[in-house]
C-alpha cells in the first residue's frame, strides 16, 4: 500500500542544465538574458525527491479558472476535495448519490496523474438534517454502511487514502469523544465500524483518522486520539493512517514539539498525513512556520505529504488570515519558498535557494507618447525555476530623465542615469509580471536601455 505508493512516486528532481545566456540588447530591441543553470522544481517534484506527495484541497468550481488550473497542476500532485466528497454533497437525501461534481474532481485528478485524497466518508458537518435525525442504531448503523460502500466504490482504485472518519473528538481537555449523531446513537463502537466497513470495501485504499488540533503532543485531545489509535492497532481494526489537519494561528502555533507527535503517532505502526495544512499570517514568521511543519514531516519516515487547504489566499476558508503558499494573484509567497527550499534540502536537489538555477529575462516596451514624455513598460518573466526576488537597470540617455515608476522599488545611481528596479514579490516557474516608468525626454527620444535580469 504505501510501500508501492512511495516507489511510485519516488521520482528524481529534472535537472536540465542550459548554457549561460547573458547579454544586454538596447531597449529598441529585445530584452536581457541571464542564467546559468535551471532546474524544473515545483512542490510536488521537490516533494516526490523526498518519496512523498503534496497535495492541495480544490473547488470544483475554480477549475474553469486559468490560473487556478495551471498553477494546481505545476505545483501538486494530490488533490482533495475542499466541500464536494462531502455527505451533504454526496447523498443529500435518502438513497439520492449526486457524483457529477465530485467526479470533475476526479476527473481532472485522472486527467493530471494527480493522487486523491478521499475527504470525507462519516464527519458530524455539512452532515445533511435527514441523518442527523436519525434516532435508530440499525437504522444509523445500515445507513452509514450505505454511505461509506457506495462512496468508495464509485471511486474504488481511484483514491489513495480515505479520511474514514473525520473530527470525532471534543475541543478541549475532557479528551470525550464528540456529541455527534454517530456517537449518540451507536455509542463508542462507531469509529471502527466505520473503519472496518471501509476496508472491506476497498482493502489497498489507505484508511485514515482525521482531526485538528492534535498537534501539541501533551494536550487531551491529541492524548485522546493517540489511545484510540493505539487501541485499534492492538485490536486489529483496520486503520492505516492519521491525518493532521494543521490549521495554525497565532492562537495555536506550530508547536516546537511537532515533529514528536508525528513521530509518536507513526511508532504505532501507522502512515501520518498533514492533511489540511494553511497558517495564518505573512512574511518571515509565516515563511518559518511553514518551513518546520515541512521540515516535522521529513523528519518522521512514515510522514507520507502534506496538503495544504487550498491554492491561493483569495479562496482560502479563512482568506482574511491569508493562511496558503500563494497570494491571490497566484504568486508565490515567502512562505512558498520556505516549503519548497526545505523539501529540496532533504530531497537531494539543488538547494532551491534560487542560488544556481534562478533566472529571469526582461523586455522593453513603449506603452504611449506625449509631446514631452513617454512611457515604457518592462515584462520581468522567471526561468524554469521559480524566483523570489528580481531586478534589473533602465539606463537613459542625458539629459532624459525618469520622472515616475510603478510596480516596483525603483533607486538611482548618482548621475541619475541609471534607474535599478527591484520586487520581492516572487514569480512561479515561468511567471511573468512587468513595471513601467515616464520618461521626460527633454528633446532625447532615445529608447532606454536594459541592464541584465537579476534574480535569486
Ligand atoms: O456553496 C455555497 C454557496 O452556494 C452559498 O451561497 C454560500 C453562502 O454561505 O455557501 C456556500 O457553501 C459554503 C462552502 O464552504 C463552499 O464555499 C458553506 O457555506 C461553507 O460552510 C463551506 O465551508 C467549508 C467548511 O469546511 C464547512 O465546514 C469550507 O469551504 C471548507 O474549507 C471547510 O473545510 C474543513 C474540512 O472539511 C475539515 N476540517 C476543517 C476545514 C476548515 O473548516
Amino acid at each position: 500500500m504505501s510501500t508501492a505508493h512511495q516507489s511510485r512516486v519516488r521520482t528524481r528532481l529534472r535537472k536540465a542544465v542550459t548554457a549561460a545566456v547573458v547579454g544586454v540588447m538596447t531597449a529598441g530591441g529585445l530584452v536581457a538574458a541571464a542564467g546559468t543553470a535551471s532546474a524544473q522544481t515545483t512542490l510536488a517534484e521537490a516533494a516526490a525527491a523526498t518519496g512523498r506527495y503534496f497535495g492541495t484541497a480544490v473547488a470544483a468550481g475554480r477549475l474553469g479558472e486559468q490560473d487556478y488550473t495551471a498553477t494546481l497542476n505545476r505545483e501538486f500532485n494530490s488533490i482533495t476535495a475542499e466541500n464536494s466528497w462531502k455527505w451533504e454533497s454526496l447523498q443529500p437525501s435518502p438513497g439520492y448519490f449526486d457524483f457529477s461534481t465530485a467526479d470533475r474532481i476526479a476527473e481532472h485528478a485522472r486527467q493530471q496523474g494527480m493522487e486523491i485524497r478521499g475527504h470525507t466518508l462519516v464527519w458530524h458537518s455539512q452532515l445533511p438534517s435527514w441523518v442527523q435525525n436519525i434516532s435508530s442504531p440499525d437504522e444509523l448503523r445500515q445507513v452509514m454502511r450505505n454511505h461509506i460502500t457506495t462512496v468508495m466504490e464509485h471511486y474504488k482504485g481511484q483514491v489513495r487514502s480515505w479520511d474514514v472518519v473525520n473530527e470525532a473528538f471534543e475541543d478541549g481537555s475532557s479528551g470525550a469523544r464528540r456529541n455527534s449523531v454517530f456517537q449518540r446513537v451507536l455509542g463508542d463502537s462507531w469509529i471502527e465500524e466505520a473503519f472496518y466497513i471501509a476496508h472491506e470495501v476497498d482493502p489497498d485504499a489507505t484508511l485514515c483518522y482525521n482531526d485538528y488540533n492534535t498537534d501539541a503532543w501533551n494536550t487531551a485531545k491529541t492524548q485522546a486520539v493517540y489511545n484510540m489509535v493505539a487501541d485499534f492497532v492492538s485490536r486489529g481494526v483496520p486503520i492505516d493512517c492519521v491525518g493532521f489537519q494543521a490549521h495554525f494561528n497565532s492562537g495555536n502555533p506550530v508547536p516546537e514539539n511537532y515533529h514528536i507527535t508525528l513521530q509518536n503517532f507513526a511508532d504505532l505502526g501507522v502512515e501520518v498525513q498533514i492533511t489540511e495544512l494553511d497558517i495564518a499570517g505573512w512574511g518571515d514568521s509565516q515563511a518559518e512556520q511553514f518551513g518546520g511543519v515541512t521540515l516535522a514531516c521529513l523528519a518522521v519516515p512514515k510522514c507520507t505529504g502534506i496538503t495544504v487547504w487550498g491554492v491561493t489566499d483569495k479562496y482560502s476558508w479563512r482568506a482574511e488570515d491569508t493562511p496558503l503558499l500563494f497570494d491571490g494573484n497566484y504568486n508565490p509567497k515567502q512562505a512558498y519558498y520556505a516549503v519548497l527550499d526545505t523539501l529540496l534540502n532533504a530531497g537531494g536537489g539543488d538547494g532551491g535557494d534560487g542560488g544556481g538555477g534562478a533566472t529571469c529575462t526582461v523586455t522593453y516596451a513603449e506603452t504611449q507618447r506625449w509631446g514631452d514624455r513617454f512611457n515604457g513598460e518592462v515584462t520581468v518573466r522567471a526561468g524554469n525555476e521559480a524566483i523570489r526576488s528580481w531586478s534589473t537597470t533602465v539606463t537613459v540617455t542625458p539629459p532624459q530623465k525618469i520622472s515616475a515608476t510603478w510596480n516596483g522599488e525603483a533607486s538611482w545611481d548618482t548621475s541619475g542615469n541609471v534607474m535599478t528596479m527591484r520586487s520581492t514579490s516572487g514569480l512561479p516557474a515561468g511567471g511573468q509580471t512587468t513595471f513601467g516608468f515616464t520618461v521626460m525626454t527633454n528633446g532625447n527620444w532615445a529608447p532606454p536601455t536594459l541592464g541584465s535580469c537579476v534574480a535569486s
